[in-house]
């Protein structure tokens, strides 16, 4: 049995950081490092591994996945004191250290530990603009009598391609190819052959000796719990031939009482040019990497480096800044939601700690919905973003449902139609063009499928996204849904029972009667979307066309898409109903409330308030809101993946927590403040810190899904870090519930906040304006009027116009009932 009071961490929201008090954590709890194309996932005891822009094809270290003991293979540095050994970040050695400490920060972590009197301390981070990881390390002698430590550093070089580098072991066991060059070491597998690139590892100091052998440093039958080396106090200076090779450096450290010492360790990558590539035969050309190595070669200029990156996260934070009546709330909107936006906004759902950087790129409706919560962080990002994306967009308007970041061209091994895809882009690019005002990101040349003989513009692209939907339409008017919807488990055409078959790319029905009510509301709500920015962009025609087919959309979901007390969810390939009370079980779906609410359909005639109330009635937990019940107690061919589930987890009857804030921003749009905000409070991980060891992942992020009712533990939470939960998570907490909402006019301000918030207070970088804005809450009984006055001068609406206000405002809102 869990203890379910153990904490083991808290925040420490000062330094923007969590500080985590054990290493035995339930789960690793991870950091991401780097930003920008060079990128490490590093947990609370170093473990993790290291990439360049494709976790798949330039893995630099390696990770055993799904291992016991879990989470092996890292940055590791031993200490070794006498008869005493212990790892620096509390794993893989066994020594019980006397104190630890772990801090993930904003794109670094820090360990501290104490053993046998002595301080240690690494602090790891991707500088910006580069392509390695840098390792401040110190050691303090803080007791009375002299130390002669040993130091040994260590990682395991990943075969470049992560997916050959863990099964085609008849070739790689003989492979592995290094170079060592003083204190650095060259990993250079496969440089003879095809590859213009090679990894290093450095640190700043004259070695005792090295390792470049893992047999030879771990020995046999050991492990990283218990290399051999470490015990004898002394390298091998190994040299890899084949097997895998490693990267250990040996260092002898002698410190007197309170004496403290400095290393700077760094791990880079270089490409080269194919003429560039040697310096004489058969030896790798250093220049590129000593230029790196320069760069970090004191402890000043790695700490210079670190406090660059700090700065930059200040700065990017400081362009939304909330303070509300709820720490939790503030917390997580000012620190660590963005701070996941950026995460999941560059890796997509490729590499965490439960996805393997092997089988998936980038998702085209998971990037596009990613780029909600980041596009006021870095604009330009999201507009490169979004021209990729439009990229993979087939002529026809359907998309490819991933794309490898490296060669940014669709993935072919799971193809598309998954007919949610195209309308995504419109989301993406609306929402972008709200924030910046950058309308030419339309007038783009962008090819389709990547055939640069045959282009549009990008709004012809969204165009084609929303015929898309118009020429994909079921039996009853309603949108096909292919092979999914943004539910990709339930596969109506796929009828699989065969075991070895993919839910994701099989497809036997037709595919021309199971229709989608999650599209449906979608297409209105975005294809209503597409048709104001036409009017904003002189298409006032194509708006007039756009529009009939949305009216027709809303008749089609009228007529056909009302259960009697919530909106259906599908209609299955025989046109049986998916998601309705004649269904023994999956009566009541979440998508389908989420995306027609928010579509503004059933708003004038009560449906829309009835099905919020079947929500609150049938899905609601303490721990979040469930995504369909009853479970499926079986397998049903007719329903796919999603009945493949044991009942409560994953999109069988989980907390999906993906589409909670699809309820709680359609509770805000009915003016349900008290609900909106309950029901983010059970998601929002700064909520839930006295749940962190019934929780297990970490409870600085969101996780994917959270075990539902009807699991062996519910509450449970799983697939930590690449979510959609949180760009929409933060999208609806700034926009629906605080009510700042970026429009191509302006700055909107429309809170929806409890009236036990006395008011709260936003600063809002928006365009090239800066708006401080203070909202006083009157509203005892629902708010039913907002006063705004902009220095001094009250506005006719509630949005700030941008043309009139650009620079720095004073903004003072007042809600009344
Ligand atoms: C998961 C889904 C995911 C899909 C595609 C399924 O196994 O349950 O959440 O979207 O795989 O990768
Ligand atoms: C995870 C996938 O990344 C996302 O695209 C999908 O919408 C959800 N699972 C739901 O199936």
């Amino acid at each position: 049995m869990i203890d379910s009071t153990t904490k083991y961490g808290h925040f420490d929201n000062d330094n923007y950081e969590y500080v985590i008090t054990s290493p035995f954590t339930p789960s690793p709890w991870i950091n991401y490092l780097g930003n920008d194309g060079f990128h490490g996932l590093i947990s609370n005891t170093g473990g993790g591994y290291t990439f360049f822009r494709d976790p798949k094809f330039r893995r630099l270290t390696r990770y055993r996945y799904n291992n016991v003991p879990v989470d092996t293979g890292g940055r590791y540095f031993y200490i070794s004191d006498g008869d005493d050994a212990w790892s620096l970040a509390g794993r893989p050695m066994d020594t019980v250290l006397d104190n630890y400490e772990c801090r993930h920060g904003m794109g670094y972590t820090r360990f501290t530990s104490n053993k046998n009197d002595i301080e240690a301390q690494a602090t790891c981070f991707v500088p910006l603009h580069t392509t390695a990881e840098v390792y401040i390390v110190s050691l303090e002698n803080k007791g009375a009598v002299n130390k002669q430590l040993n130091l040994f550093s260590f990682l395991e070089w990943c075969l470049w391609n992560a997916e050959d580098d863990a099964t085609n072991f008849q070739r790689n066991l003989s492979t592995g190819e290094v170079e060592i060059s003083g204190s650095t070491l060259f990993h250079k597998t496969e440089f003879r052959e095809r590859r213009n690139h090679y990894a290093f590892y450095h640190v700043n100091r004259e070695l005792a000796g090295f390792d470049t052998c893992r047999d030879s440093f771990l020995g046999p039958y050991r492990g990283m719990h218990n290399p051999i080396v470490v015990e004898n106090k002394q390298a091998n200076n190994s040299h890899a031939h084949g097997f895998a090779p490693i990267a250990s450096h040996h260092l002898k450290i002698d410190l007197a009482p309170g004496e403290k010492t400095s290393l700077v360790f760094v791990m880079g990558y270089c490409e080269l040019d194919q003429e560039d590539k040697w310096a004489s035969p058969g030896v790798i050309n250093k220049v590129p990497a000593n230029e790196l190595i320069a760069r970090f070669s004191s402890t000043e200029k790695a700490q210079a480096a670190l406090d660059e990156l700090k700065l930059y996260w200040r700065e990017l934070l400081n362009k939304c800044v909330v303070k509300t009546p709820d720490s939790a709330f503030d917390t997580s909107i000012n620190i660590w939601n963005q701070y996941q936006n950026m995460v999941t906004f560059n890796l997509s759902r490729s590499a965490s700690f439960y996805e393997s950087g092997i089988g998936r790129g980038m998702g085209f409706r998971d990037s596009n919905q990613d780029t909600i919560g980041f596009t006021h962080m870095v604009p330009e990002k999201v507009r490169e973003r979004i021209l990729d994306l439009s990229a993979t967009q087939k002529a026809d308007g359907s998309a490819f449902h991933q794309y490898q970041p490296l060669t940014k061209k669709g993935n072919a091994n799971i193809g598309g139609n998954f007919n949610d895809d195209p309308m995504w882009l419109v989301l993406s690019t609306c929402n972008y063009i709200k924030e910046t005002g950058d309308f030419s990101i339309l007038d783009e040349l962008v090819p389709f499928n990547n055939d640069e003989t045959n282009s549009g513009t990008h709004f012809e692209h969204l165009h084609r996204a929303f015929n898309h939907v118009v020429n994909n339409l079921g039996p009853h008017g309603l949108p096909l849904i292919g092979r999914a919807d943004w539910n990709d488990c339930l596969n109506l055409n796929c009828f699989s029972t065969d075991p070895n078959e993919s839910f994701q790319t099989t497809q036997r029905g037709a595919s021309d009667v199971a229709e989608s009510l999650m599209i449906a509301g979608q297409f209105v709500l975005y294809g209503e979307e597409f048709a104001i920015l036409c009017e904003q962009t002189g298409h006032e025609e194509l708006a007039v066309t756009c529009r009939k087919h949305i009216d027709k959309m809303r008749e089609a979901v009228d007529k056909h898409g009302w259960d009697g007390e919530w909106f259906l969810r599908a209609y299955d390939a025989k046109g049986n109903k998916v998601g309705s009370v004649e269904n023994p079980e999956g009566k009541i779906f979440i998508e389908s409330q989420g995306f027609c609410v928010m579509a503004g359909l059933g708003h004038d005639n009560g449906r829309a308030a009835l099905a919020m109330d079947a929500v609150a009635e049938h899905l609601v937990t303490d721990y979040g809101i469930m995504l369909q019940q009853p479970a499926f107690s079986e397998y049903d061919k007719y329903l796919g993946e999603i009945s493949s589930y044991p009942p409560g987890y994953k999109e069988n009857a989980g907390i999906f927590c993906h589409n909670n804030p699809w309820i709680i921003i359609s509770e805000a749009m009915l003016n349900n403040p008290t609900r909106s905000l309950d029901y983010f409070s059970k998601l929002c991980p700064s909520y839930l810190q006295d749940k962190q060891a019934l929780r297990r992942s970490e409870p600085y992020v969101y996780s994917q899904m959270v075990a539902g009712a009807d699991s062996a533990m519910p509450g449970q939470a799983k697939n930590s870090w690449l979510t959609g939960t949180a760009s929409w998570s933060y999208y609806a907490a700034v926009q629906y519930i605080l009510g700042i909402r970026p429009e191509y006019e302006g700055l909107r301000i429309a809170p929806c906040i409890p009236s036990d918030w006395d008011g709260i207070h936003v600063k809002r970088q928006f365009r090239d304006a800066y708006y401080d804005i203070s909202v006083v809450n009157k509203a005892e009984n629902g708010i039913n009027k907002i006063n705004v006055l902009i220095d001094g001068e009250e506005l006719a609406d509630n949005i700030i116009p941008y043309a009139k206000y650009s620079g720095r405002h004073q903004v003072i809102v007042t809600l009344v009932s």
